[in-house]
């Protein structure tokens, strides 16, 4: 199942400080949309705008039908949003298991819980094998798939992934695409991809939307911007 986004007008930032600008951008139910920019774009902050973790000044966040705008973060995923957020962000004092329980907890107490335990460590064996382990000793491939398991234990219809490919082996940053695209494919959710990896990013996704100092100044198919040589010039290195 999956749920469609629409962002309109949202401005956020830290005390003083402005960060984002007027960014109007949507997501429809099942797409994998990618926003990509520069270090400092506000990328991240977008995510947690979002997610509720950084209040907006204004505009509004539909999710569906729903504002979710001034929807507290912890109330979002039994609305059907998770985040993974950057860098993984797992409790490295618990163990994987724990790590899991945790990203499931709206939904604890149902069947659907214990489904989606099952569902992770199939998705993920190494998960499985090492549910036990402290989450903090796991390898950094281990610890971003760890992250995604956690946001899918909530049983979420739009996931966003803040640069799920940071810091991987070029084979590790492959699987992790290939994940992206089954969460849309297989599990038909809605998926918004924040990239460093600007090429894997526009082959993975529909439609993408490039983020400068804040605002949105290019939104196209994803296959028309990595075609486009200012694009690929601008964030690709070529
Ligand atoms: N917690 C914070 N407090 C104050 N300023 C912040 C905070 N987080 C981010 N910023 C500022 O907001 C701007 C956007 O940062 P953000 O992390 O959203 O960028 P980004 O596009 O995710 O960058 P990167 O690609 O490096 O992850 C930057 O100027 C940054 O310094
Ligand atoms: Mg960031």
């Amino acid at each position: 199942m999956s749920v469609s986004l629409e962002v309109t007008d949202l401005n956020s930032g830290y005390g003083e400080a402005s960060v984002l600008e007027g960014v109007s951008f949507n997501a429809e139910a099942g797409e994998i949309i990618a926003v990509v920019g520069a270090n400092g774009a506000g990328k991240t902050t977008l995510l947690n705008t979002i997610a509720g973790v950084v209040p907006p000044r204004s505009g509004s966040i539909k999710l569906g039908d729903e504002d979710i705008a001034r929807i507290p973060a912890h109330k979002l995923p039994s609305k059907g949003l998770t985040l993974v957020p950057e860098g993984g962000r797992l409790f490295p004092f618990m163990t994987v298991r724990e790590n899991l329980e945790v990203g499931g907890f709206c939904k604890r107490g149902t069947p659907e819980f214990t489904r989606g335990l099952d569902e992770v460590m199939q998705l993920f064996p190494i998960l499985g094998k090492r549910q036990n382990q402290l989450a903090g000793l796991l390898s950094g491939g281990e610890r971003q798939m760890c992250a995604v398991a956690r946001a899918v234990m909530s049983q979420p219809q739009l996931i966003m992934l803040d640069e799920p490919s940071v810091g991987l082996s070029p084979k590790l940053v492959h699987e992790v695409f290939e994940l992206v695209r089954s969460l849309a494919g297989k599990k038909g959710l809605t998926v918004l991809l924040v990239e460093q990896n600007v090429a894997e990013a526009l082959e993975v996704s529909d439609r993408a939307y490039v983020l400068d100092h804040g605002q949105i100044v290019r939104a196209a198919p994803s296959s028309e911007l990595a075609d486009d040589p200012a694009i690929r010039a601008a964030y690709m290195g070529l």
